[in-house]
């Protein structure tokens, strides 16, 4: 897979981790295929995650652009956000971030804690607004007053979600399939949440590259209106193939699964909560309730429902998010 022509500069630890879950596994019952774990929680970043992988790509273009600070956004509980504010520190590169109150909790942890006050520490300049309707309209009095103040500004999208970005997780396919062998019988999937659709995009392209021998699995944590993140997924794959030219030798393919979302992003939901809970006391790993936890809430009813075959491979992809349980306190009364 090559990808040497990307400029990449190295943020996260790789290969991260592939463990068993042989607690998990047991506990989930007969019906749980062998149940596998790629900790991507662990990229080693300020506490790491998902998105460390996206930003060695979109720092190495903001690097090889000549930009000096950087741009992105999120909610306030963003992991992105963090990992982006703790990119910028190692690069001694400017980071402004702008955050929305878009997730409706007021618990005064939520807005002071976690990802939040890991921003602070991190040295982000922060910048809030009300809703995710004001972020762009932010953005752009930002970028026009860096601009003239001599500054070269590089935006990075919500969740760090474009073709660039994206390919951190082109990347990671090769690294699980070196770390799958020997091969199974049955099928190797390779389940994770999805929200603005740059791993999940990543992933299928670079399972196409290879012919798909992996089954990529997302599980929709972000709208209720599956279809629309479906189809950022399938139009990130599209400009992936297209504006990075990569060349695909099977045709791409999409799984989402929804129903886990609950009522909104953000929102905790009884079964993500449940699955926080049970990972953390079965296998001693952190998950958070709104994202890792509501995507194994999903894997978890589906080994339940006899999904899988028994010589299937389940790998969950833990894309990290565990600083927000700070914010969440209320995992434990649910
Ligand atoms: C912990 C965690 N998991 C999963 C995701 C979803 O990744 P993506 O936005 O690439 O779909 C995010 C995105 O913010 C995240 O922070």
């Amino acid at each position: 897979m090559d990808l040497i022509r990307f400029p990449r500069i190295p943020l996260a630890f790789l290969p991260t981790p592939l463990m068993p879950m042989p607690r998990l596994q047991a506990h989930l019952g007969p019906k749980c295929p062998a149940l596998f774990i790629k900790r991507d929680d662990c990229t080693g970043l300020a506490q790491g995650g998902n998105k460390t992988r996206k930003l060695e790509f979109l720092l190495g273009d903001a690097l090889a652009k000549n930009a000096d600070v950087i741009i992105t956004s999120g909610a306030l509980q963003s992991n992105h956000v963090r990992q982006t504010a703790a990119a910028c520190a190692a690069k001694g590169l400017k980071c402004v971030v702008v955050l929305s109150q878009s997730v409706p909790r007021t618990l005064p942890v939520y807005i002071e804690n976690g990802n939040l006050l890991l921003d602070d520490i991190l040295g982000a300049q922060v910048h809030r607004v009300d809703s995710a309707d004001d972020v762009a309209p932010t953005i752009n009095v930002l970028v026009n007053q860096l601009t003239a103040a001599g500054q070269y500004p590089y935006v990075i999208p919500t969740g760090g979600s474009n073709c660039v970005g994206a390919l951190g997780y082109v990347n990671a396919v090769q690294e699980c399939i070196a770390q799958c062998s020997p091969q199974t019988n049955g099928q190797t999937y390779v389940v994770h949440a999805s929200a603005s659709g740059g791993t999940q995009a990543g992933l299928v392209a670079g399972n196409a590259m290879l012919g798909n021998p992996l089954r990529v699995v997302g599980v929709n944590v972000y709208k209720q209106d599956n279809q629309a993140v479906l189809a950022n997924i399938q139009s990130l794959v599209t400009q992936i193939q297209q504006d990075c030219q990569l060349s695909f030798s099977a045709k791409p393919e999409f799984t989402l699964w929804h129903g886990y979302q609950g009522e909104a992003y953000g929102i905790p939901t009884e079964a993500g909560n449940h699955a926080v809970l049970t990972l953390a006391q079965q296998e001693g790993i952190l998950a958070d309730p709104v994202y890792s936890g509501k995507a194994l809430a999903g894997l978890m009813d589906k080994c339940a429902s006899g999904h899988f075959s028994a010589e299937d491979r389940v790998i969950f992809l833990h894309t990290g998010g565990a600083t927000a349980l700070h914010a969440y306190p209320d995992i434990l009364h649910s």
